[in-house]
């Protein structure tokens, strides 16, 4: 018995010669974070995220039928239109991954063309837009073969692909808050696909900014795959993956109600947690850097000082999230610019804000 049966396309005929299909998919920030994982790309806790808006992955998928399926999977890789190996084995397995759930991969031969926004080696992950614009392109010619498919089925059927190829892949596709993982208090939520914030959110939360700084962009000595896998054994796992499920509670409460002081209590809290499990895994490790706790002090002096709304928080590297309400824009921006630059890689930050998710080209 396969896993998930609903989600194996249909016997298929009529598969088009060929085409091309191109969709841009934005990265996300998690406010509940999704650290641990049961086989295969399961959370242990569910998560919740801000879908960004101008960090985005855009992937176009060149397909043409072969006479004879090939016994592998067919395709090229182009990174910013150059011939890219190292990420061929990451989507290699994602292929084999979702094979079962989209039969007709190998009667094709592919060429994925892709490229970020952001900066190339800024340390933002890439994998989160880049999954999810792949599982889109692919859903994409799903569509063409089954075309019964309703619109509600693609998008869950898209997230549960890319939840395959990276876990917080799967919360890009829709937005503006995402979440992932089966959680009592979240109608429709599961494990194996991210669902949209089922609530109004107050308009608080209207075009709430993330400013990225880039605090330091070299390659990260631990990658999330290992980190995750760190947390089978980890003394304080169980309290951790409890922790984030009242977490998520009470950051529903707070996304319907507007309350930002609890949400900055929320958010940064789970920032920290999610670095102090990893300076308790074993191996321990830190993937913070000095400018990453000088910048988190001066928020704090800042929010003490003026009573701001601005918050941080963290992914699995060194760069910092600021969080803060649409409305602050102006003084946010100019605190950034006179104290914290400084503290940036090259002095460099990027502006985005919460947005709506993957889309065709
Ligand atoms: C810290 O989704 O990158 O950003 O499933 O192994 O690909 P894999 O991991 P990944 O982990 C992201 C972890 C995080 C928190 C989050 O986004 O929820």
């Amino acid at each position: 018995m396969k896993d998930y049966p609903q989600f194996i396309s249909p016997e298929i005929s009529g598969l088009p010669n060929e085409g091309k299909i191109t969709c841009t998919a934005p990265s996300n920030i998690a406010l509940v974070k999704y650290w641990g994982k049961k086989p295969v790309q399961l959370p242990e806790n569910a998560s919740i995220s801000f879908t960004l808006d101008t960090c985005k992955t855009i992937t176009s998928l060149s397909y043409k039928k072969r006479n004879i399926a090939s016994k592998d999977f067919d395709f090229d890789l182009l990174f910013e239109g150059k011939p890219k190996s190292d990420f061929k084995p990451k989507i290699q397995s994602f292929f084999e991954r979702i094979e079962e759930y989209l039969p007709f991969l190998k009667q094709y031969t592919f060429t994925i063309e892709t490229s970020n926004t952001f900066p190339h080696s800024s340390g933002i992950a890439s994998s989160a837009s880049g999954m999810s614009a792949l599982a889109y392109c692919l859903m994409q010619l799903e569509k063409k073969i089954n075309q019964d498919i309703s619109d509600a089925e693609l998008l869950k059927k898209t997230s549960f692909l890319a939840r395959l190829g990276s876990g917080s892949a799967c919360r890009s596709l829709e937005g503006p808050i995402t979440v992932w993982g089966s959680h009592p208090d979240i109608e429709g939520s599961s494990d194996a696909f991210a669902i949209k914030f089922p609530h109004t959110i107050h308009h608080n939360f209207k075009n709430y900014q993330d400013t990225i700084l880039l605090i330091d962009k070299g390659e990260k000595q631990v990658s999330s795959t290992v980190g995750h896998d760190l947390m089978h054994g980890h003394p304080f796992a169980q309290e951790r993956f409890k922790q984030a499920a009242d977490n998520l509670t009470t950051l529903k409460d707070v996304l319907i109600s507007g309350d930002l002081d609890t949400f900055i209590e929320v958010v940064e809290s789970e920032a920290l947690t999610l670095h102090a499990m990893m300076m308790t895994s074993l191996p321990y490790f830190i993937l913070m850097k000095p400018n990453t706790l000088s910048v988190i002090n001066k928020v704090w002096e800042y929010r003490k000082k003026t009573g701001s709304k601005l918050c941080f928080t963290l992914d699995a590297g060194a760069n910092v999230h600021l969080l803060y309400p649409d409305s602050e824009k102006e003084e946010v921006l100019d605190f950034i610019t006179s104290e914290l630059v400084a503290y940036c890689q090259n002095g460099q930050y990027i502006c985005d804000k919460i947005g709506l998710g993957a889309e065709l080209l």
